[in-house]
């Protein structure tokens, strides 16, 4: 049915004509409201009608946010699904039971357990991604890129297997710009003595082993592609009584060469090859200073 427009409405004020065209108040009632010459009843009206608007408004953009954030929340929960099944740890402490076996040597004094070396890659890299381990040892990088399906190169000054290539880490033969993670696992300064080559930085005092270390940590930041991540495995020691903190002191490093730092895991060290050699020697040796027996590693993590 057509509906004639009422021109009474012409003549009401806006507010009013507002409230009537929104249907909110009836053509009858706003006229008898303008009878009675009250400029009050208008400004309220216009009052109401924008507080509405602004409800509505406010009501929409409440409403399409969060269907983005259900979005957002979908997207992360799947995420989160894909990193369980993976057996990624999100926390910072990190406790395994023995070390899996079946990468690298478990005989290798200063091997990386496999399972630190595993959430570095799965966590930071994909199917297909190129990791770079500049100090390899007994290649247990290698044999977990293997397994998960990734890209590896690695290097040591003394290679112990053919897929290692020999080489001095403070130059590393990599195209800049190359590689999605370098993993770094180098020489608790002293604490094993890899090779008598004058290039071993297990071989040097603590001053020339952090100036070795900003060179290769220079060359892992080269090769590094825009936002490819940086892992260093790393323990501090104590040396004479003195608490040397190699963490700290290669943290300094990353930072002053403009590495963004990611934060760090705690890696609670059980059973080490150190450990199972010197037994209790080690303690014996802490009972007469002040240090602790240092019973965790610690990962870097480290963003170019
Ligand atoms: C802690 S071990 C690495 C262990 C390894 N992540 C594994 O799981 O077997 C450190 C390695 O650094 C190597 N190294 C020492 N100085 C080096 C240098 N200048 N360039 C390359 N490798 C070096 C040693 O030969 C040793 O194999």
């Amino acid at each position: 049915m057509e509906t004639t427009y009422d021109m009474r409405i012409i003549g009401l004020p806006d507010g009013l004509k507002q409230a009537v065209k929104e249907r909110d108040l009836p053509l009858d009632v706003a006229v008898q409201l303008v009878k009675m010459h009250n400029p009050f009843v208008n400004q309220k009206m216009v009052q109401i009608i924008n507080r509405k608007k602004k409800y509505e408004k406010d009501l929409l953009k409440n409403a399409l946010a969060a269907v983005a954030k259900s979005k957002n929340m979908r997207k992360k929960l799947n995420l989160l699904k894909k990193t369980a099944e993976e057996g990624i740890i999100l926390s910072s402490v990190w406790e395994f039971g023995n070390r899996d076996n079946y990468a690298g040597d478990s005989n290798f004094h200063g091997n990386a357990p496999t399972q630190v070396v595993e959430q570095c890659v799965l966590r930071l890299t994909k199917n297909g991604d190129s990791v770079v381990d500049p100090m390899a040892g007994s290649g247990t990088t290698i044999d977990v890129c293997k397994a998960h399906q990734r890209k590896i190169k690695a290097f040591d000054l003394t290679p112990t297997r053919k897929d290692i290539i020999e080489n001095d880490s403070r130059h590393i033969p990599v195209a800049t710009l190359s590689t999605d993670l370098v993993f770094l696992h180098p020489p608790y300064l002293d604490m094993v003595r890899y090779s008598s080559k004058s290039e071993d930085v297990s071989k040097l005092s603590l001053d020339e082993f952090l100036e070795s270390m900003r060179n290769i940590l220079m060359e892992s930041q080269r090769i590094l592609n825009k936002d490819g991540h940086l892992c260093i495995l790393i323990g501090d020691l104590v040396r004479k009584g003195k608490f040397i903190s190699l963490s700290r002191r290669l943290s300094v490093i990353c930072e002053e060469i403009g590495l963004e730092d990611c934060g760090y895991a705690v890696k609670i060290t059980k059973d080490s090859v150190s450990q199972r050699r010197r037994g209790k020697a080690i303690y014996a040796e802490l009972a007469t200073t002040n240090n602790l027996k240092q019973n965790h590693d610690v990962v870097l993590f480290w963003k170019k």
